[in-house]
């Protein structure tokens, strides 16, 4: 009985050092020292060991035991620690590599333009108010003495929402419902979308206007020049040339667009220009008495002007960009640009 537990010992001990794996190792203990293993089946003949060897027997069972359990324990530990050490190797990371860099977000040309004018204007005491997009017939055409049937109306290429319901086509509304419910002095500057049937390289459905608007006692056609030569100056630069030229609006009179210099030919004539070396920027003009009369206020007691220009339109100058639709792509390789 002694050699066939040494034989046992010997059988056992081959498998382990062939077994690789953390499963063939569980096996070799299951079947070996399980309960019902092959060293359990061992005990089992206990009775057939003369009975002045049994003790030894015994003994040696469990030295047997033990030591197969220890080295079987050891291998395990083995394994788990290769494994580990695998993973470990796996997942390195290298702590002296260079990090990542973050990539900052940035504000949309539009709206760096929006921000910057906002701010001029805020330096001349205007301050920013915001009126609804989808605006009533009333604010933003009859309001701005553009009755309904008024040649004037054929200049804006509508949106209907509903009869009396338009997107507005530009941010003059905001001017009636400000003045509706304020007295003069009034001094505020309006940014915000705008629509419009259109599309091509200078125009979309959708851009934005900015409103001026400002009312008081006795202010002038000199004022008007004054602030806006002032802030087309600081967006520009000094040196830009500027050009008041009439026109007409049937909510200002007089009226004026305002042209500067072509950024991209300094004057000489281009295809950006059409040749006139002169850029159309805004329009403007001294408040109609007609607006003023909408609104409850007396023409005789109040003057004033007002001014609207197309965003897109002056960071297309500002920027040298050629075609309007690009800022609407949202193509991060022309957005990063800014
Ligand atoms: C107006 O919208 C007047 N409300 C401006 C005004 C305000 C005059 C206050 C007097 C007093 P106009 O239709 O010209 O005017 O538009 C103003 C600017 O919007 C234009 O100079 C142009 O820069 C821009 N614009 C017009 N249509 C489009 C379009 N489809 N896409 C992009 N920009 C446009
Ligand atoms: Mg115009």
């Amino acid at each position: 009985m002694i050699e066939e537990l040494e034989a046992f010992r010997q059988k056992a001990e081959g498998e382990l050092a062939k077994a690789v794996t953390e499963e063939a190792l569980l096996d070799i203990r299951t079947r070996y020292l399980g309960r019902k293993g092959l060293l359990t089946g061992l005990l089992r003949n206990i009775a057939s060991v003369p009975p002045e060897e049994k003790p030894l027997f015994g003994k040696r069972c469990n030295e047997v035991k033990e030591a197969l359990s220890a080295r079987i324990d050891l291998l395990l530990a083995e394994q788990a620690s290769a494994k580990r050490d695998a993973v470990l190797l796996r997942e390195r990371i290298d702590a002296t590599l260079p990090g990542r860099g973050v990539r900052y977000g940035r504000l949309h040309p539009v709206t760096q333009v929006r921000e910057e004018i906002c701010s001029i204007f805020a330096g001349l005491g205007f301050s920013v108010v915001e009126g609804p997009e989808v605006e009533q017939d009333y604010y933003n055409f009859e309001a701005l003495n553009i009755p309904k049937d008024h040649p004037a109306r054929d200049m804006q290429d509508t949106f209907y929402v509903e009869d009396n319901i338009v997107l507005r086509t530009h941010t003059s509304p905001v001017q009636v419902r400000i003045m509706e419910k304020t007295r003069p002095p009034v001094r505020i500057l309006s940014p915000g979308r705008v629509y419009r049937r259109d599309s091509d390289i200078s125009h979309t459905p959708m851009f934005h206007q900015i409103e001026g608007l400002l009312v008081d006692r006795g202010v002038t056609f000199g004022d008007l020049k004054g602030v806006l030569t002032v802030f087309l100056k600081q967006v520009f630069g000094e040196d830009t040339a500027l050009r008041f030229r009439p026109s007409f609006f049937p909510f200002t009179e007089p009226s004026a667009e305002v042209d500067i210099r072509c950024v991209m030919c300094s004057g000489k004539g281009c295809r950006v220009c059409g040749q006139t070396g002169w850029l159309e920027i805004l329009g403007s003009g001294m408040v109609d008495p007609e607006v003023f009369r909408n609104v409850g206020y007396d023409p005789e007691e109040f003057t004033g002007f007002a001014f609207g220009l197309g965003l897109e339109r002056i960071a297309m100058l500002k920027y040298g960009i050629s075609d309007i639709r690009l800022f609407f792509e949202n193509d991060l390789r022309f957005l990063e640009q800014f």
